[in-house]
């Protein structure tokens, strides 16, 4: 007969667990103390006894169960022949035969044992976790759950199923919720006195997020802290997580130059402003022409309220005496303030001064504007006249006037005193306006009175 090849012996599974996956397979053969195996002799020639019910050992199976039969019935599970289906229980994964049979070499005819049925073992999710009711074995449900600031998004949980794989698919973890960012109110500010920018700070605003701890905010717009020109400007902030939302905020600064009524100068006299003229807290100043006198306040300030302080002052005419006794004493009047032209004639009828005259007539506004005081002295003692328009002047003032300036009353003359009372020109013969103009300007004006007169010249026409 055939010799039987060594059978393998049906072993306990509870070995075979703690080895774990690498054991699978390997069909090594394991005795144990239940189950001691006998090595018979190969001459050994049974005699087969189909009635004797332990010609089998007992065969156990762990997490497993058999079906058997037995020619001689149910329960004869060890006799010859008998013939156990094996299968395990669930979650537990059959390794071996599925059927043996009690053979006649007193052995059965295969071996086979219940391994628990395991799933892989989950990775970790980013940004969340999850936790398992049966650690990784078949029917252990694992509950997803995100960190906070982010959403589960797909699978909630995932099972481990008999065949030993996860039901579903491994979720993620999302972040949808933008950062928040809250700006500053707008503002309002006004420039400071004397400026037309006015320093603006404010509060940066602080963004936080359910997710991210810290986040960099981005700003469009001029920076806190600056000076600021008049005008509008918008401020914007912008700030990202690391999900990429987005979140916004934006307020204006308003920066206002507070402005007073554009003053005009007074007549006969001129403004200078500090500053850009009339923004608050500008200061002007009120200025007249030569011999012209300022009455009221010098200087005026732009206030907050857009209106200027105290009232305009005006600029008149300066008073002259003509009740002197001397002739310093008038010219002393005119020092530094008005130029001189003294005209002088042997008698009113002198064909050169009434050409003079009339010249001089039309000439009032044009030698005034050039800051000339005309005098007059016509005639000879004892019936002489002096004048300054219609103010006479002493008998005593007009020969002093003569004497001091060598003036001769036998022709037709003139002289211009500048504005110390020094000699400039002399004329002797009738001098148009326009002759006279020219010299006064060449000669006389100051570089301010010279752009004084630019922009008054059409006062006189
Ligand atoms: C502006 O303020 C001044 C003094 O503070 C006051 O005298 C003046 O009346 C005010 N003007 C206006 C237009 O309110």
């Amino acid at each position: 007969m055939k010799k039987v090849p060594a059978l393998l012996l049906l072993e306990l599974c509870t070995v075979y667990h703690s080895l774990g996956l690498s054991h699978e397979g390997s069909g090594a053969m394991y005795p144990n103390s239940n189950n001691e195996v006998v090595h018979e002799e190969t001459h050994y020639t049974p005699e087969l006894d189909y009635k004797y019910p332990h010609w089998c050992r007992t065969l156990k199976l762990h997490n497993g169960h058999m079906t058997c039969s037995s020619p001689r019935g149910g329960n004869y599970r060890n006799s010859l022949g008998t013939r156990c289906a094996l299968s395990c229980e669930r979650g537990y994964k059959l390794l071996g035969r599925s059927s043996v049979q009690c053979m006649s070499n007193r052995r059965w005819s295969g071996s086979a044992h219940c391994r628990v049925v395991r799933c892989h073992v989950l990775s970790h999710i980013q940004h969340g976790t999850y936790s398992c009711s049966r650690s990784f074995l078949v029917h252990s449900r694992c509950d997803y759950s995100c960190f906070q600031g982010y959403q589960i998004e797909g699978d909630r949980y995932r099972v481990c199923q008999e065949g030993g794989s996860w039901s579903g698919a491994e979720p993620t973890c999302a972040d949808h919720d933008p950062p928040k960012l809250k700006c500053p109110l707008s503002r309002v500010k006004v420039a400071e006195p004397g400026k037309l920018t006015a320093t603006v700070s404010w509060e940066r605003p602080t963004a936080t997020d359910t997710a991210d701890g810290s986040l960099q905010i981005l700003r469009n717009g001029p920076e806190s802290g600056l000076e600021f020109s008049e005008g509008q400007y918008v401020i914007r902030y912008k700030v990202y997580d690391q999900a990429r939302n987005m979140a916004t905020c934006k307020f204006t600064v308003h920066v206002e130059v507070r402005r007073c009524p554009v003053l005009k100068a007074p007549l006969h006299g001129y403004l200078s402003c500090s500053s850009d003229g009339n923004n608050y807290g500008a200061v002007c100043e009120y200025q007249c022409d030569a011999g012209y006198e300022r009455s009221g306040t010098s200087t005026r300030v732009c206030m907050f309220n857009r209106s200027w302080s105290d009232q305009a002052p005006e600029c008149m005419l300066m008073q002259i005496k003509t009740d002197l006794r001397s002739a310093g004493a008038l010219l002393d009047q005119f020092y530094e303030k008005r130029r001189l032209l003294i005209v002088s004639t042997p008698s009113a009828t002198d064909q050169y001064y009434k050409l003079q005259n009339i010249m001089l007539q039309r000439a009032g506004c044009g030698l005034d504007l050039r800051h000339v005081t005309v005098i007059e002295l016509i005639g000879m003692p004892p019936q002489e006249v002096g004048r300054i328009k219609e103010q006479f002047l002493d008998t005593e003032v007009i020969e002093g006037l003569r004497q001091a300036l060598q003036i001769t009353q036998s022709y037709f003359n003139m002289v211009l005193l500048d504005e110390l009372g020094i000699d400039r020109e002399r004329f002797i013969n009738p001098t148009t306006s326009d002759e006279l103009y020219n010299f006064i300007e060449e000669y006389l004006l100051t570089e301010e009175e010279q752009e004084r007169l630019q922009l008054n010249k059409n006062l006189c026409d």
